[in-house]
């Protein structure tokens, strides 16, 4: 290969360069400069519509390099390909790691028929700020909870052998701390210490490593004063040293060029080498390698070893797809029609956005009588089929059920009426549609409010400052309820938002964050109880956005406000709120009446070598079957630094069938109690645990165990 032909294959552009289609945008494109005879050198294409645009980019490629090395075809397949399941955020709080297994299967299916071969998941990047648009791509709150969600969906992306073309390859993103962007703006600078960092927010990432992933994408944030992708310590001391990834590390779309905007890189050249020395593989949609690498070799600064490592990370990750034997990998437009969107596929979409909805509150409203005859749909998404949420890949609205649809399916013999009332555009201040609205829940026999905020609110370069329900929607829940106390609230998000004022008016709250193609089956089975909640809040809710960062494992302070009743002044609180959130992470009601009948653990003491066998009864007292999501929580009483008051460090859903009781079993080891300490060791130290079982700042039982 010549030095041409090597870089080319560590650039990355969209088909608009090698054929005549479609392109969706994904980031600002700088001009690129490339002349039209490099183009045949390009190694792989971002973003490629469907199995019709592969075939015909390929077969061009295939016929004019003379190296006939196939290109990658890499895209965002984040939560479903066509068929649409709900959004990641969604999937933590179902608490279910093989529902998340079960999509992510189905949606690479899907995919690799579609004619991709790599895609960009899992998003495993940490996040505590509901302001930061970005949260819906993850699964939340908790460090465990991220990182079994990661893993599983690695396993399920790239299976056990990346021939197989019912798989493709994973690539994890994006190293490091995305999520803690300041004030939750989304690109923003991170400032973080060694030890939050590997505490709270490089586990997921590491998880994903040991799950074999075969690709990684640095974040685009600055990480303590250096971009991720030239930052020398996350890319070099800790993913090739410490934690011996060997993979493909591809930068995100224009991040190197951005290495000038962020004022460490003068120029392109300067650029390239910065990135490539980062261990950048493969640039996206800039041209700095073309551009600077060839300069930077003939200069000696980058040696053709370095380069030739690069593309052979490359090569291997192309012959490990089988795409030497077959560049097209199977993909057909025929293959893609007959895999997508099938009832099967459409059953799972609707299960998973069943159990990936969280019931909030509950007086006893929900489940609605399936007897019931005349129902008012009220709200902007009364009939919204704009409800895949972001990075909805090839899913299409018009193939997403509206919740209107869903219940005219559930009950064809119902009078619906449908009534939006307002706008769910920011700012809307137009009231023209509350008397219309009114009148209808007044005539009706079940009101179900369809409100939230617009998918295009959360997702990349979406964050908001104030995180209410937009518009006037609150105003007009008060009226409808005022009118019709029959009445129950679906939420659409793609963040927790500060639904305070809603929770003060609305007798029952669903939130399904962004549900997906089966929306509207799925709310309509769980508001007239065919599908029983079993979500569980994956993301604190702020009363107000002032609190934000809220999240549940926090530090002590000094002066910890110990309720909401300790207004003491000199305490670590706020004059003009509650220092907890509205709904905590982990909380999510249910149909069942699960109660917690005893917590016993086989002994108190333990040695590190040992474990504590922990058991837990629970029996559902209800008269539905129902899946509850038992979660055991620990607070290291004292360390040598300061430890978070509570930590979730397992959890099972488990379904107990109506009067049933059932045991469940965690394992306590030493492992699972060590933490980084103030000299950024991981370590674990004898002493006094507190054990509860509920959710978070919510116990149900509580023990004490000690590791001597
Ligand atoms: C975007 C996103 C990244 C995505 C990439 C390719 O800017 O940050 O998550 O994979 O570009 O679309």
């Amino acid at each position: 290969m010549t030095v041409d032909e090597k870089i080319g294959q560590l650039i990355q552009l969209n088909p608009k360069f090698f054929a005549d289609v479609s392109v969706d945008v994904t980031g600002p494109w700088e001009s690129l400069g490339i002349d039209e005879g490099f183009l045949k050198n390009i190694g792989s294409v971002l973003g490629s519509r469907n199995a019709e645009e592969m075939l015909i980019i390929q077969k061009k490629h295939m016929a004019e390099d003379k190296n006939k090395i196939p290109m990658l075809f890499m895209k965002d397949v984040i939560h479903g390909y066509r068929t649409i399941y709900p959004i990641p955020l969604a999937l933590g709080a179902s608490f279910d790691p093989d529902l998340v297994c079960e999509c992510t299967q189905m949606e690479v299916k899907e995919a690799s028929a579609g004619g991709v071969h790599v895609t960009f998941a899992p998003m495993v990047d940490y996040a505590r700020d509901a302001r930061w648009g970005r949260v819906m791509e993850t699964c939340g709150e908790d460090p465990l909870l991220n990182s079994i969600m990661g893993a599983v969906q690695v396993k399920a992306i790239q299976g056990d052998d990346l021939r197989d073309t019912d798989h493709i390859a994973g690539c994890v993103k994006h190293l490091a701390a995305y999520g803690a962007a300041e004030a939750g703006r989304d690109y923003n600078t991170v400032e973080m210490s060694e030890r939050q960092l590997r505490e709270f927010y490089l586990p997921a990432y590491k998880a994903c490593i040991d799950a074999g992933v075969t690709m990684l994408m640095p974040s685009f944030n600055s990480l303590n004063g250096v971009p991720s992708i030239a930052n020398k310590w996350i890319m070099k001391t800790v993913l090739k040293d410490e934690w011996g990834f060997e993979g493909v590390v591809i930068s995100d779309s224009n991040a190197v060029g951005e290495l000038k905007t962020h004022g460490i890189a003068a120029d392109s050249k300067a650029a390239a080498e910065l990135a490539f020395k980062g261990g950048c593989d493969i640039e996206m949609m800039t041209a700095n390698y073309y551009v600077g690498l060839k300069e930077l070799i003939e200069e000696g600064k980058i040696d053709m070893a370095q380069l030739d490592a690069a593309v052979e990370r490359i090569l291997n990750l192309k012959e490990s797809l089988g795409l030497f034997e077959d560049p097209f990998r199977d993909a057909s437009p025929e293959k893609e029609t007959a895999v997508c969107l099938t009832d099967e596929h459409r059953a799972i979409a609707r299960r998973a956005a069943e159990d990936s909805t969280v019931l909030l509150k509950n007086d006893g409203t929900l489940p609605f009588s399936k007897d019931v005859k005349k129902i008012a749909l009220i709200g902007p998404f009364a009939e919204s089929k704009k409800i895949m949420g972001s990075w909805a890949c090839n899913g299409r609205d018009d193939e997403c059920v509206s919740i209107a649809e869903g219940i005219r399916n559930l009950l064809p013999n119902a009078e619906i009426t449908v009534v939006s009332g307002c706008s769910a555009e920011l700012g809307s201040t137009d009231t023209s549609g509350f008397d219309i609205a009114v009148q209808a829940a007044a005539d009706a026999d079940a009101v179900i409010l369809c409100l939230g905020e617009l998918s295009i609110y959360s997702g990349e370069g979406n964050s908001r400052v104030d995180i209410g329900l937009p518009g006037v929607q609150n105003e007009l829940a008060k009226i409808c309820v005022a009118a019709n106390k029959n009445t129950a609230a679906v939420i659409f998000n793609g963040r927790p938002l500060t639904l305070g004022e809603l929770d003060s008016i609305c007798p029952a709250i669903l939130d399904t964050f962004f549900p997906g193609s089966e929306g509207g089956n799925a709310i309509a089975n769980l508001m007239f109880g065919v599908a029983n909640p079993s979500a569980r809040v994956p993301m604190s809710f702020p009363r107000a956005v002032g609190q934000c960062p809220v999240y549940y494992n926090h530090p002590s302070t000094g002066r910890p406000k110990r309720n909401d009743f300790d207004n003491y002044r000199f305490k670590s609180r706020y004059l003009d709120c509650g220092n907890l959130p509205l709904y905590s992470f982990g909380h999510g009601l249910s149909y069942s009446d699960f109660r917690y009948e005893s917590m016993e653990l086989d002994k108190k003491q333990f040695t590190a070598d040992e474990k504590i066998t922990v058991t837990v009864t629970v029996r559902n007292a209800g008269e539905r079957d129902g899946k509850e999501v038992v979660q055991l929580y620990m607070h290291d009483l004292v360390a040598s630094s300061v430890r978070p008051v509570q930590q979730l460090i397992a959890f099972e859903k488990v379904e107990i069938a109506a009067g049933e009781t059932k045991q469940i079993v965690f394992e306590i080891t030493e492992p699972m109690l060590r933490f980084w300490d103030a000299d950024c060791n991981y370590i674990s130290e004898a002493g006094e645990f507190e054990l509860f079982v509920g959710y978070a700042d919510h116990p149900y039982i509580q023990d004490r165990f000690e590791l001597i």
